[in-house]
């Protein structure tokens, strides 16, 4: 059986974790699967092995890792023959999903989620079957003093917390369980073993 490829690139960690879990959860359900970050990727990589890809990226300054720009252009083609997703992990997308903010400030998050898929999508030609977002983290412990402040600010803003003293996990894990489900449901069956009747139904 071929591997799923989880391809992945992340800045501070969060995507990491969500390409390892995704990971996982395919093995949980007997299939194969390969968890690699894009950066740095073989110039020899081929898709050739896999049988379906997970490509995961997270957001900064609205757009996608650039690494994974350049990794969906080169490799578009190949992407289109196979089932594959899309994860994209972003602040915006806990925006979204908070149910104590107004519907207003989760309609403009929303917005924002769809904008930059729509503008990543664009910038690649790429279909993916299933495009997921999924929110990230902040990680204070990671940033240096003077984006943790940029970052606590942005967080007042979007209603998130903003105790610096601990990382702040906004990921559902279960939206990634949905991803990997309908991803096996895009797999070919397997080619069914040959029919042997029994000998009271030979004619
Ligand atoms: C400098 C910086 C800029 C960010 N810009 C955005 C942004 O424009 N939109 C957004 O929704 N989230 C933004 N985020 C939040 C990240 O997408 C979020 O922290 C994500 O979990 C990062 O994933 P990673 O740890 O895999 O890099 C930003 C985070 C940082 C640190």
């Amino acid at each position: 059986m071929k591997p799923i490829l989880i391809l992945y690139a992340s800045r501070e960690g969060q995507t990491g974790r969500i390409a390892a879990y995704i990971g996982e959860k395919i093995r949980s359900h007997d299939f194969p699967a390969t968890v690699l970050n894009a950066d740095p990727i073989s110039e020899n990589f081929s898709l050739t092995p896999y049988a379906a890809a997970i490509i995961a990226a997270s957001v900064h300054g609205g757009k996608h890792e650039r690494e994974i720009v350049r990794f969906v252009k080169h490799y578009r083609d190949a992407l289109q023959q196979m089932p594959t997703a899309f994860v994209s992990v972003s602040l915006s997308q806990a925006g979204v999903q908070d149910e104590k903010a107004t519907s207003e400030s989760r309609a403009k998050a929303a917005a924002d989620v769809q904008r930059m898929i729509d503008d990543f999508l664009a910038e690649t030609q790429w279909r993916p079957a299933i495009v997921r977002p999924v929110a990230g983290a902040l990680m204070y412990s990671k940033y240096n003093f003077l984006l943790r402040m940029v970052m606590k600010r942005i967080a007042r803003r979007a209603g998130a917390s903003t105790d610096t003293s601990r990382d702040q996990v906004f990921t559902k894990w279960q939206d990634l369980d949905t991803v990997v489900e309908n991803l096996l449901r895009l797999l070919p069956a397997p080619a069914s073993a040959p029919y042997h009747p029994p000998m009271g139904e030979i004619a």
